[in-house]
């Protein structure tokens, strides 16, 4: 009778303290792990969306890359901190679905990260150094088959956004040309733009300042439609890839069971980021898409992510993609 008096005590005590907690959360910085290089797009747009959600948290959100390993690396420092509400993973369809498929990871990646949103998303772009001989996708799956052993795709590791989209569009054309790792595309890109490495298949994020700078040139989409940000560049299935479709989507999460009104704040800041004028033009001049309103909420993020494991788990493991490559 004592026992069960002293553990019904305990248990009101940690709830009125977990309330207290997230009655004064945030009381210290955030911090936002974004498991790639800073410069490139999935750290481009943590800022934009971070920056935006400091002022309605009213609280220093800290931006923390923490790369390698396809973005594993930082995932796991994620999933694995406490579940308080000060770290947020950010990720997106290689770092939380993609690479669930390729690495024996010491977590469930569908289960052990709560949702807070879904951000934002852009197709990726078929890019390569200016001088590839190739004026059009035709020419240039053309040159990859003539050259495949010298080619090289720049990739931000194996499972990656950059790496499975370049294993899928090898898997297109039935070619083996060879992937360099880089700690993200933000200096996978540095590298095309010197003309060290051949051809990234990238976010268009990041690949449309480089460009319009004509300091890259671009083939293609992966997407049905055109980019308004880009209405010259063709999309796969104008430029002679029919169905070589990817949505590169973005989202928050926190480490599970991380209390439901702290990740309703995280949700609230977010939401209010997606709804700020000067966030949606920063959006529309990277190509980037803010996710529509009703898929906004944590559910639709978990509904989502299980969708997209159905959709690419069994492609991914049936081409036997390893964590070496
Ligand atoms: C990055 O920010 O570097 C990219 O998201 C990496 C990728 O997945 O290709």
């Amino acid at each position: 009778m004592r026992k069960s008096l002293i553990a019904v005590a305990l248990a009101a005590m940690c709830a009125i303290a977990g309330n207290a907690a997230a009655q004064s959360y945030p009381s210290r910085p955030i911090t936002i792990i974004v498991p790639f290089a800073a410069g490139g797009p999935s750290d481009v747009l943590a800022r934009v969306v971070g920056e935006r959600m400091r002022q309605s948290l009213n609280q220093t959100m800290i931006i923390e890359n923490v790369t390698g390993a396809g973005g594993t690396i930082g995932v796991t420092r994620a999933a694995r901190a406490p579940a308080d509400g000060y770290t947020v993973s950010f990720g997106h369809l290689g770092t939380h679905v993609i690479n669930g498929a390729i690495y024996p990871l010491a977590f469930d990646l569908l289960n052990d990260l709560d949702p807070v949103g879904l951000v934002a998303g852009n197709p990726q772009m078929v890019v390569s150094k200016t001088t590839v001989p190739a004026k059009n996708l035709k020419e240039l799956i053309a040159w990859i088959k003539a050259n495949e052993a010298n080619v090289t795709f720049g990739t931000a590791g194996v499972g990656s956004g950059s790496h499975f989209s370049g294993l899928y569009f090898q898997s297109l054309i039935g070619t083996k040309a060879r992937y360099v790792p880089y700690r993200g595309t933000g200096p996978a890109m540095q590298d095309l733009v010197a003309g060290n490495i051949d051809i990234i298949v990238d976010q268009a994020s990041n690949a449309m300042p480089q460009v319009q700078g004509g300091k890259i040139r671009a083939y293609a989409v992966t997407a049905p439609q055109r980019m308004p940000a880009g209405p010259d560049i063709p999309t796969v299935d104008e430029a002679g890839l029919p169905g070589f479709h990817i949505w590169l989507w973005s989202g928050l999460w926190v480490p599970k069971s991380t209390p439901k009104d702290i990740v309703a704040k995280l949700n609230g800041a977010m939401r209010d980021a997606l709804a700020d004028a000067a966030v949606l033009k920063r959006f529309a001049d990277l190509g980037l898409d803010a996710a529509p309103a009703q898929r906004q909420t944590p559910e639709a993020l978990r509904a989502h992510q299980k969708a997209e494991a159905d959709k690419w788990w069994p492609m991914i493991k049936s081409a036997g993609v390893k964590p070496e490559g």
